[in-house]
C-alpha cells in the first residue's frame, strides 16, 4: 500500500502496523446508485492492486451511473447485476459470494441501501449477500446531507453498526446535489486500506 510512511517521531504508526499482508482474500464490492458510484472503479483497482480477487455486485440503479462492463474489466471478474444473472451454477451465486466473502465492502451506499440492510430485505444481490454473508460489512455512505442526517437514516445506520457492520465517512464538503456539507463519499485509497485493516484484523495479524 502506498500509505506507510514512518512519522516524525520515529514511532510506527497503524499504516505500517496495516502493511502485514493478510494474503489474498476475496472481497465483494457491492455498488449503488449514487452519483459517486464511478469511483467504485478506483476502489476496485486498489483491491486488486492489494492483491485481492474482487467481485463486484451492482443494484440496478448502480448501472446508471457506471457500465458493469467497466467493474468487470478491472476486477477482472464477472459483475453481478441481477439474480437472473446466475445460470451456469447448480448453486445460487449470490449464496456462493456470501459464503466466499472475507469482507463485503459497499461504497458507494445510498440511503435506500442502508435502509434495505437495517431492514433485512433481500430484493436483489447485494441485499440477499449482506444477510447471507457472515463477513465483516464495511459500509461507505454517499448521500444528500439531509439525508444522511434524518432520523430514519440515523436509525438505520446505528441498527446495523449494532450488528457489526462498519462505517467509514461520508465527509464534508460539496455534494453533487449541489449543497455543502455532510455526505461525500469517502477517499478511495482510505477505504482500500480500512479494508485491508479488517482482512488483517481477521487473520489476528493486527491487534
Ligand atoms: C443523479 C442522481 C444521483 C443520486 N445520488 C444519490 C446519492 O449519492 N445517494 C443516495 O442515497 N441516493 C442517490 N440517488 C437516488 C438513488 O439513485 C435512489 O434512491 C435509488 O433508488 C437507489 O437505489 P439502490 O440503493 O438500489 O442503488 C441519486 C439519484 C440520481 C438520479
Amino acid at each position: 500500500m502506498k500509505k506507510n510512511s514512518k512519522r516524525g517521531n520515529g514511532k510506527t504508526s497503524a499504516r505500517n502496523i496495516v502493511r502485514i499482508r493478510p494474503g489474498a482474500k476475496s472481497i465483494v464490492l457491492g455498488v449503488t446508485g449514487s452519483i459517486a458510484a464511478y469511483k467504485s472503479a478506483e476502489l476496485t483497482s486498489l483491491l486488486v492492486k492489494q492483491g485481492h480477487e474482487v467481485f463486484v455486485v451492482m443494484t440496478q440503479d448502480a448501472t446508471e451511473f457506471i457500465t458493469p462492463l467497466t467493474l468487470q474489466t478491472l476486477s477482472k471478474n464477472p459483475v453481478m447485476t441481477s439474480f437472473y444473472d446466475e445460470k451456469e451454477n447448480w448453486r445460487p451465486g449470490h449464496i456462493e459470494l456470501a459464503d466466499r466473502a472475507n469482507l463485503l465492502v459497499i461504497a458507494p451506499a445510498t440511503a435506500h441501501c442502508i435502509a434495505e440492510l437495517a431492514h433485512g430485505l433481500a430484493g436483489h444481490p447485494l441485499a440477499a449477500i449482506a444477510l447471507a454473508t457472515r463477513a465483516q460489512i464495511l459500509i461507505a455512505p454517499a448521500m444528500n446531507g439531509k439525508m444522511w442526517e434524518h432520523p430514519a437514516t440515523r436509525e438505520n445506520v446505528e441498527k446495523l453498526k449494532a450488528r457489526g457492520a462498519e462505517f467509514i465517512g461520508p465527509e464534508k464538503g460539496m455534494l453533487a446535489c449541489g449543497y455543502e456539507g455532510i455526505g461525500r463519499l469517502w477517499k478511495m485509497d482510505d477505504i482500500a486500506f480500512r479494508a485491508e485493516f479488517l482482512l488483517a484484523r481477521q487473520d489476528n495479524l493486527i491487534a
